[in-house]
């Protein structure tokens, strides 16, 4: 599947090989929108399936930015939605057989760090995988990664420090910690993010770290940044809905998109 997916792709966008993946999260599509040369919906894509979440779109969208070959995930798949943790992260895999090396995966996240404050910006400098599941169980593809990757540096150091120091350049203050991954859909409960702040949580969300898992498997160096859109459950008395998430996006939306466009100049 996997090969007939990348084919049909190819097939559509000819030599163009971008160099870069950006998965766009909740209510940060809209870098997608700006600067689409071609795109290709989900549902055309063999291996893909249709998006199913509002905030959402379902298009792989190929562009150029800053002179660098990209190709965004507007919309991306969750484990939520009923898919399988494969169709979760089958999208990356399609990345690095395009050519990938560097992806860029962003999302929307509550804030388990009492510091953190709506419309934030997070770079993720690790991850805590709490799905209960893991999307490299089953048999090893040896051709892409090893069946016991190392996971001690997913979120790319160097590239941790490339992004706070066009922050700081850009004026743009970012916030740094480590993000923790539920299934979902039902936001946590605030016992479970108390949990989360025990174990070293400062954000949590949904989605992320099965594609940051299978990038880093497969060699791919991976930046990852979250949009703080609420403050978790618990962590201040407001409660949460998913139209707040999407409108703390909108905020956020354009100091995300500058720093994204700096940071792909900059690979
Ligand atoms: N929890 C989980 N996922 C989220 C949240 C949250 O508080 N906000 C946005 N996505």
């Amino acid at each position: 599947m996997l090969d007939k997916s990348v084919d049909y792709i190819k097939n559509i966008i000819g030599d163009f090989k971008p160099q870069i993946g950006i998965i766009l999260g909740s209510g940060l599509g809209e870098l997608a929108d700006e600067y689409c040369l071609k795109s290709i919906s989900y549902a055309d894509i063999p291996g893909f399936e249709a998006s199913t979440v509002s905030g959402h779109k379902g298009k792989l969208v190929f562009a150029e930015i800053n002179n660098k070959k990209v190709v965004m995930m507007q919309g991306r798949f969750h484990y939520y939605e009923g898919h399988s943790i494969q169709k979760v992260v089958f999208p990356v895999k399609v990345m690095k057989k395009l050519g990938v090396e560097t992806l860029i995966v962003t999302n929307a996240a509550g804030g388990v760090n009492p510091n953190f404050r709506p419309s934030d910006l997070m770079i993720i400098t690790d991850h805590i995988n709490y799905m209960g599941v893991n999307p490299l169980i089953g048999p090893n593809d040896d051709s892409m990664g090893t069946r016991f990757p190392d996971m001690s540096e997913i979120y790319t150091p160097e590239y941790v420090e490339l992004v706070e120091k066009i922050g700081d350049h850009l004026g743009i203050d970012l916030q740094e910690g480590v993000y923790m991954a539920l299934t979902g859909p039902s936001y946590e409960t605030p016992a479970e993010v108390r949990m989360a702040k025990i174990i070293g949580a400062d954000a949590v969300g949904m989605s992320t770290v099965p594609e940051s898992i299978v990038a880093a498997w497969a060699g791919i160096k991976v930046i990852g940044i979250s949009c703080i859109c609420n403050s978790a459950a618990g962590v201040s008395t407001a409660g949460l809905s998913h139209e707040d998430v999407i409108r703390a996006a909108n905020v956020a939306k354009d100091k995300f998109k500058t720093l994204v466009k700096e940071v792909i100049k900059k690979l």
